[in-house]
């Protein structure tokens, strides 16, 4: 599905240069779950930018790999990020990759059903935006929300919008970084049987938590310290 090769991200902080992402590769098949953990400033949300195609590495690649129809039936293609212009992997994105962003991430003057259904604008996928927007409110517990705008929400429901746009083309990768950091138990299990339920229709995660118990719904478990990622201990 997708594949880092040797990724490495160097950022400059008093004018000297250190690597925040230093030499990742990894690979995530499709329908796996994937989960990351942990310290702060280790690199997670670097290393997710870079995968969801908003960051350019420094060095290093990340090869996507795609199913298609060709006339010999069903053929798999992998595309370097490095060879594709802005536009191809801006189509990539949009129509194959989800990405729930650590902070805030919503439009303020856009409704809650107008910031869900935002990825229409790029690809037409549904014939009916606003069904698909709603139906995705109702999963993710807020459809009473839909005509509200984000200033009049919780930092939790927001979140959940941006759970909510992250699904609506039915991607085929969804990256989240801390989707569950602003709810509550109950709701934040919600979210995970959600996650659970997508990645058996094949749909492959990849996760980024500090939260041990929902890690532990990843088939695969890794841990990013400094920079580096490495097979989690207790995996
Ligand atoms: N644009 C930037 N310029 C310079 N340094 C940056 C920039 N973005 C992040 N950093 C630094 O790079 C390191 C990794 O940041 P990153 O956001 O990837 O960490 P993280 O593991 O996601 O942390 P958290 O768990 O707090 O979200 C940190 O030391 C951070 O201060
Ligand atoms: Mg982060």
């Amino acid at each position: 599905m997708i594949e880092a090769i040797v990724l490495k991200k160097e950022y400059k902080r008093g004018g000297e240069a250190f690597p925040a992402v230093n030499g990742v590769s990894f690979h995530i098949g499709r329908g796996e779950f994937v989960c990351i953990t942990g310290r702060s400033g280790s690199g997670k949300s670097t290393l997710l930018n870079m995968l969801a195609g908003m960051m350019s590495p420094t060095s290093g690649d990340i090869v996507f790999h795609d199913r298609r129809y060709s006339p010999d039936g069903m053929v798999t293609e992998g595309r370097k990020y490095s060879s594709m212009t802005d536009r191809e992997l801006s189509a990539l994105r949009s129509a194959k990759i989800g990405y729930i962003m650590q902070g805030m991430c919503v439009f303020s003057n856009f409704t809650v059903l107008q910031n869900v259904s935002l990825p229409h604008f790029f690809n037409k996928f549904h014939s009916d935006p606003e069904g698909r927007a709603r139906f995705l409110l109702e999963q993710v517990g807020i459809p009473h929300l839909a005509r509200q705008y984000p200033t009049s929400l919780s930092g939790g429901e927001i979140r959940r919008v941006s759970v909510a746009r992250a699904l609506f083309n039915s991607p085929e990768l969804l990256i989240a970084d801390e989707p569950t950091s602003d709810l509550d138990g109950e709701t934040a299990s919600g979210i995970m049987n959600l996650f659970e339920s997508i990645v058996n229709q094949g749909t492959s995660i990849l996760m980024v938590t500090h939260n041990r118990e929902e890690a532990s719904h990843g088939s695969r478990r890794y841990e990013m310290n400094s920079g580096v990622l490495e097979s989690a201990r207790d995996a």
